[in-house]
């Protein structure tokens, strides 16, 4: 049974996902609270092959669907392999990506549409969503630009896709919220990191202590 709290972080590239996500779970950890931090696809061993094979830039010939099966299959084994076993102990699982990154890049941006791709995800994941759900809203021209000056960042096969393709999976991203605004959370990453850091500890602490306490 599920005790713990699934906390989901979403959004386009350069959007500053992954350093808000190191500062969340230090605070977390900070006040003595059990907390993982995972991401997608990976976070396992069998999920981080997978990763491999989805994002190398050599697979120039991925089929959309294909690429859509395969983050499914991503999820499928870190959830049963991971994220369950860690709420079912009473942790905050704090995730860098999961099911709304397939409906907004496969779904929205690749055209294969957000009901179909939710069905499949369904056959993968079950009734298992994230609790809460943080959305990063930045204009991709300012995402893509962030990312060509970070050095310590490996440029992926979805990073070359034109700038059209990023701004789909940010219009794929607000369909989804306006439609799932009981769960979902959008922020402003345009902001300073301290302020974004700010706005989700906000949006948070609610929702860590009356469910941690
Ligand atoms: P990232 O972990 O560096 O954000 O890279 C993962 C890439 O994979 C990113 O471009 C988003 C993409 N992606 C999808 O297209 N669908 C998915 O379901 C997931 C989890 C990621």
């Amino acid at each position: 049974m599920k005790k713990g709290l699934f906390i989901v972080f979403e959004g386009g590239e350069g959007t500053g996902k992954t350093t808000a996500i190191d500062s969340i779970y230090n605070w977390i950890i900070d006040n003595n609270l059990n907390c993982i931090k995972t991401r997608e696809p990976g976070g396992i061993t069998i999920s981080e092959q997978i990763r491999q094979v989805v994002l190398s830039k050599e697979n120039k010939a991925m089929d959309a669907r294909t690429e859509a099966l395969l983050y499914a299959a991503a999820r499928r084994q870190h959830l049963v392999e991971k994220v369950i076993p860690a709420l079912e102990e009473g942790a905050i699982v704090l995730c860098d990506r999961f099911v709304d990154s397939s409906l907004a890049y496969q779904g929205h941006a690749r055209d294969l549409g957000i009901e179909e791709i939710m069905s499949i995800n369904k056959f993968a994941i079950g009734e298992y969503m994230p609790d809460i759900s943080v959305l990063f809203d930045l204009d991709p021209q300012i995402g893509l630009e962030r990312i060509s000056n970070n050095d310590c960042r490996e440029i992926n096969r979805l990073d070359l896709e034109k700038l059209d393709f990023h701004q789909r999976v940010r219009e794929g991203y607000n369909i989804i919220f306006e439609n799932n605004k009981d769960r979902i959370v959008k922020i402003d990453a345009s902001k300073s990191k301290e302020s974004v850091i700010d706005q989700i500890k906000n949006i948070l602490k609610p929702r860590i202590w009356t469910n941690i306490n």
